[in-house]
């Protein structure tokens, strides 16, 4: 199923990623949307050339994404787009960045192309049909230990005024897991947890466009994915946890230890 929308989806994917490639490492024009949130033209423009390529192939499908907003995800077929996941790293020429592109249907992911634009790789799922990178099947890891894991975590752009409670919950995760990371990509911590590359991930503060696929990559994966508080994950929840499953009650069990005050 949805076989024809991974393929729009891979299309329109590409198309960003090749805007973001071509602009990789030049001079860029920098502005911020709120104090830590910068944006650059190259954001818009590969949102542009991915956008098109929906609306070319599903014009009546409803479309969100980062920077020109649009239609709530909660019902009918809504494609969630961020053409550039890794702003910040982008712009100081760090290789770590990815273009997402999900459909839900009805509240529920049905097809997700994530695409790690300056290694290639790309990582694909269908509701039911599986998760892969190119032609290649992929699952989670099989680690059962939180002590044996390596755990990505990321950071909303309110950090400049909440950052010392996420590194306070964050110092709870370290303290119990093998290692963590901050490679400032929420699609690709997603996508790593697919590809078995880490245990678990979690994060608070994450937009619809930033969960919308990476959540579909995970579960097609046989992971799972909950909010902060252990509930089925919604889009738009302050808090997400992602694992391989195994490790998934000790990473929430320290997740929970103290989170953020400002976090439901
Ligand atoms: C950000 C990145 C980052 C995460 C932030 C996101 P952007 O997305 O995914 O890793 O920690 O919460 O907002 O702004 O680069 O598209
Ligand atoms: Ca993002
Ligand atoms: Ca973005």
């Amino acid at each position: 199923m949805y076989q024809k929308e991974v393929w729009v989806a891979l299309k329109a994917a590409r198309a960003g990623a090749a805007v973001v490639r071509q602009a990789f490492g030049t001079n860029l024009d920098t502005r911020f949307k709120s104090d830590a949130n910068p944006v650059t033209d190259i954001d818009h423009a590969a949102e542009e050339h991915a956008l098109n390529v929906i609306h070319n192939h599903f014009p009546d499908d409803s479309v969100l994404a980062e920077e020109s907003g649009g239609a709530a995800w909660e019902s009918g077929r809504v494609w969630l787009v961020d053409s550039l996941d890794g702003t910040v790293n982008f712009i100081h020429a760090v290789p770590h960045v990815s273009v997402s592109v999900a459909l839900w249907c009805d509240g529920r992911p049905a097809a997700a192309v994530v695409i790690d634009v300056m290694r290639g790789e790309e990582l694909t799922a269908s509701k039911g049909g599986g998760v892969f990178s190119g032609s290649n099947p992929i699952a989670v890891s099989t680690q059962l230990e939180l002590s044996h894991s390596l755990i990505a975590t990321g950071f909303a752009y309110d950090r400049n005024v909440h950052g010392r409670a996420y590194a306070d919950n964050m110092g709870h995760v370290l303290t119990r897991a093998q290692g963590i990371r901050r490679l400032g990509s929420s699609a690709l911590d997603f996508g790593w947890v697919a590809a078995g590359r880490y245990e678990g991930y979690w994060e608070f503060g994450l937009q619809p466009w930033d969960a919308a696929a990476g959540i579909l990559l995970v579960t097609e994966a046989g992971g799972r994915v909950t909010n902060h508080l252990g509930g089925a994950f919604q889009l738009g929840d302050s808090g997400v946890v992602a694992s391989n499953g195994w490790i998934h009650d000790d990473l929430l069990a320290a997740v929970q230890i103290a989170p953020p005050d400002h976090i439901k």
